[in-house]
């Protein structure tokens, strides 16, 4: 009887955790369709897409996001996306070598004449960094400051698929409209000049409706939303938006509005293998990316723990027979 009061009580908490989730918050993340390789305990990262996310990094993330905790050499190093079996060593790597090259960054040893000048990278290096310091960052993002990316797979819920779905959910073109505001200004007096009309003279609406990923499921969102000027819109981003939603208040669009405008559009980047730069693609890539970035070390702690399972079974086996061997002459 107390079991079944104990399952019973277990079902309930489960029932009012689900329906408090349905009520608010974001859309649940998803990788895309085919699935992520690194999935399972024998997954491995596809490093070809990982070699490509960088790509996107640098061309497209790394103009506000840091990635503090990586050094170019790192992508040399085995387990990273450009390691070279050539080059057991990531700082001879050549291709290592001329990444960090192409960055410039300010030198920690004072010149000749006590100033600092800026250098190219060298493979010990961190990662350039867009801003000197957070306060850089936020003023040249409206406030908001973008998140170091070293370990943001780690940071955010859903890992990998949260960065992919982030990236792809933003609502497209046909979803958002700016429509013209009539300001209120007060009649002038006489003789004055009519003033300026304060704040913003357009909105931005989005019609939750045209949005795909919300078009799914069985909730339909007949409304509009009222993006907050810098804000933007998406169904993945943890947030409210009841305080914005013209609607139904019961029934506000899921997710949330972030200061990152959307990023990628179909060939924002042109891949050095030849790969088509779809919105999809770069989402994966870099989520790949990110993910490797998260724990360098995977794929190598994955081959070890495969190896150590092997080890073991063959272990098992031969001491099965031993086992065997040396009671054989006893009953038992
Ligand atoms: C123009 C600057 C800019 C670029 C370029 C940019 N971001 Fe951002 N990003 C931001 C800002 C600003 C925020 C913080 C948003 C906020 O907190 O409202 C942010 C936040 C994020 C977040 C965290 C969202 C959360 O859950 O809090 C992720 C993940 C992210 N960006 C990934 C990327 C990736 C991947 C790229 C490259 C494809 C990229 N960003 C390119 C400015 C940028």
């Amino acid at each position: 009887m107390n079991f079944l009061r104990f399952v019973s009580a277990g079902l309930g908490a489960i029932a009012v955790v689900a329906s408090a989730n349905a009520a608010g918050g974001a859309l649940h993340a998803h990788g895309p369709e085919e699935g992520w390789a690194f999935e399972g305990p024998l997954g491995q990262l596809d490093m070809e897409s990982v070699q490509r996310g960088y790509q996107v990094y640098r061309e497209v993330c790394a103009s506000c996001h840091s990635m503090r905790m990586l050094s170019y050499r790192n992508l040399g190093e085995p387990g990273g996306p450009f390691y070279d079996p050539e080059y057991p060593n990531a700082n001879d790597n050549p291709l290592v070598k001329s990444f960090a090259a192409m960055d410039e960054i300010l030198d920690t040893e004072p010149n000749d004449v006590g100033d600092y000048d800026y250098r190219p990278a060298r493979t010990s290096d961190t990662f350039k960094a867009p801003y000197p310091n957070a306060n850089a960052a936020r003023a040249a993002n409206g406030g908001a400051l973008p998140p170091d990316l070293s370990v943001i797979t780690k940071a955010r819920h859903g890992g990998a698929s949260y960065i992919y779905s982030l990236m792809t959910g933003y609502p497209s073109e046909e979803a958002i409209s700016t429509v013209e505001i009539e300001a209120e200004v007060e009649a002038p007096a006489e003789g004055e000049e009519a003033a300026a009309p304060a704040g913003p003279t357009t909105e931005t609406l989005i019609d939750p409706s045209r949005i795909e990923a919300l078009s799914h499921g069985d909730h339909h969102y007949e409304g509009t939303l009222v993006q907050p000027v810098g804000q933007y819109y998406n169904p993945y981003m943890a947030g409210d938006t009841t305080a914005q939603w013209r609607g139904d208040p019961r029934h506000a669009p899921p997710g949330g509005f972030l200061a990152m405008p959307p990023q990628l559009t179909d060939g924002r980047v042109s891949y050095l293998d030849g790969t088509e730069a779809t919105v999809e693609q770069m989402a994966k890539d870099v989520a790949n990316f990110l993910q490797w970035a998260g724990e360098p070390k995977q794929s190598q702690r994955k081959s070890t723990g495969l190896a150590a399972l092997i080890y073991l079974v063959i272990l098992a086996v031969l001491l099965w027979f031993s086992f065997h061997r040396i009671w054989r002459k006893v009953d038992h």
